[in-house]
């Protein structure tokens, strides 16, 4: 053979050695994919989730539950779509106006409608939408897998499914969260995925949340049915609400992903019933557990301080992340906790929380937070707004007050 030949050679059998290679290593892929359908294999997983192309990062807006729960009107959701533009909210993401329970008349009209109501809706549903998409903002509305709402003072959508999804879409509704009071007695595997076809068959695209508060782990069935699902019962107002349905939301972390969120409930951010550190506490797990960052206060009247916590653009930016994976516990000894979660751009979030009466001092490993154990890492406190001097090896700590946290984002950068 010639030197030319012999190169030729060499170059194709290298070509056949790779391509048998690649196909023992494409037949162990396949394998281990087939055996692993309920793990943590997203490509999977993703195939699963709801085909309207929402919800790609955790839905961002407003909600009118729990500040005001039934005393809603027209005037007042106008009043905080501007809000949401003027403060500048809305162009942090803050695009949902959404509308809770109470907004219609007790009895449907005489073609089986939802009647908005007269009093408080008297220019109807479908100018409301047009008024907020008007801002740029997107309308959304709910109701009840249930003969009514939990509120009773409105009909619920079970049996009416398609004749109120046509309805929500014909008014422009962005966004549908869909309760599961008063209904009878069937599963919620049953009673959801029937609005879920309805919605689909509206032809327009509206965010699906189901709102079964967690009754049948709907984490584990929720994906081709909703866009979010509540793992919960309701959030209250106070630390130990907050911080238990933290705790059961955070079970199941492995669902999350980019179409389907765990949703631990709407924020209670500037309500009154926490203390500041209480909830930048309740801001920074609702944004690295990637839950929807649906505020719950009054938006036309937010103090300073309230707004400080909700406009976080760095906490913000987590919650929003495209590689969407939630954050763990990775470490608890007794009141204190460790929380990781990878980012794009090999990062790391993590927080350190001290859930105690007194102040204390918090490490998080390389180890249980998945970084390498010799990188030397930047570290990003996004409470203070600032990055770090020291360089980390092995491990972070800090000094974490009673009720408050910590947030970082780690970087390495060797
Ligand atoms: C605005 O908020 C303050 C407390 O932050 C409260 O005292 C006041 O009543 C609120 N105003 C309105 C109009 O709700
Ligand atoms: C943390 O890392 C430093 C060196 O970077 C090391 O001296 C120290 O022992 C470590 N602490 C723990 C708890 O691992």
């Amino acid at each position: 053979m010639t030197r030319t030949e012999k190169l030729e050679m060499v170059k194709i059998s290298t070509i056949l050695v790779m391509m048998v290679l690649s196909m023992v290593m494409m037949t162990m892929v396949e394998s281990s994919r087939s055996v692993d359908v309920d793990g943590d294999d997203s490509e999977i997983l993703r195939r699963h989730l709801l085909a309207n192309g929402l919800g790609v990062t955790p839905p961002m807006g407003w909600n009118s539950w729990n500040h005001f729960s039934c005393n809603i009107d027209e005037n007042m959701i106008k009043q905080t779509a501007d809000a949401l533009v003027t403060t500048g909210l809305s162009k942090l993401g803050y695009n949902y106006v959404n509308i809770d329970d109470c907004w219609a008349e007790i009895a449907r009209d005489n073609k089986g409608s939802l009647v908005p109501k007269k009093s408080t809706f008297p220019s109807g549903i479908k100018a409301l939408a047009d008024y907020v998409h008007s801002k740029g903002l997107k309308l959304g509305i709910y109701s009840d897998a249930g003969y009514f709402t939990c509120s009773k003072t409105m009909p619920g959508s079970l049996g009416y499914e398609e004749h109120d999804a046509k309805t929500f879409a014909e008014w422009g509704i962005d966004y549908l969260k869909y309760d599961n009071c008063n209904n009878d007695g069937s599963k919620p595997t049953v009673r959801y995925p029937v609005m879920t076809r309805a919605l689909m068959k509206s032809g327009r695209p509206i965010f699906h949340s189901l709102c079964e508060w967690g009754d049948m782990h709907p984490a584990l069935w929720g994906s081709p049915v909703g866009n979010s699902w509540r793992t919960t019962n309701d959030i209250k107002d106070t630390w130990l609400s907050m911080i238990s349905i933290a705790d059961m939301n955070e079970v199941y972390a492995e669902h999350a992903r980019p179409g389907g969120w765990n949703d631990p409930d709407m924020l209670e951010v500037g309500n009154g019933g926490m203390t500041k550190e209480e909830y930048i506490v309740h801001f920074s797990i609702w944004a690295i557990s990637k839950a929807p960052l649906l505020l719950g206060c009054d938006i036309r009247n937010m103090t300073k301080e309230t707004m400080e916590i909700v406009a976080n653009k760095e906490v913000i930016a987590i919650n929003q992340d495209p590689h969407g994976v939630q954050a763990k516990k990775v470490r608890m000894e007794g009141d204190i906790e460790v929380w990781a979660g990878p980012l794009s751009g090999y990062r790391v979030a993590l927080l350190l929380l001290n859930r105690g009466p007194s102040r204390t001092s918090i490490t998080a490993l390389w180890d249980d937070i998945e970084i390498p154990a010799n990188s030397i890492v930047q570290a990003r406190d996004l409470w203070e707004h600032k990055t770090l001097k020291q360089k980390f090896v092995g491990n972070l700590t800090a000094t974490v007050d009673s009720h408050a946290c910590k947030l970082y984002v780690l970087k390495p950068v060797a």
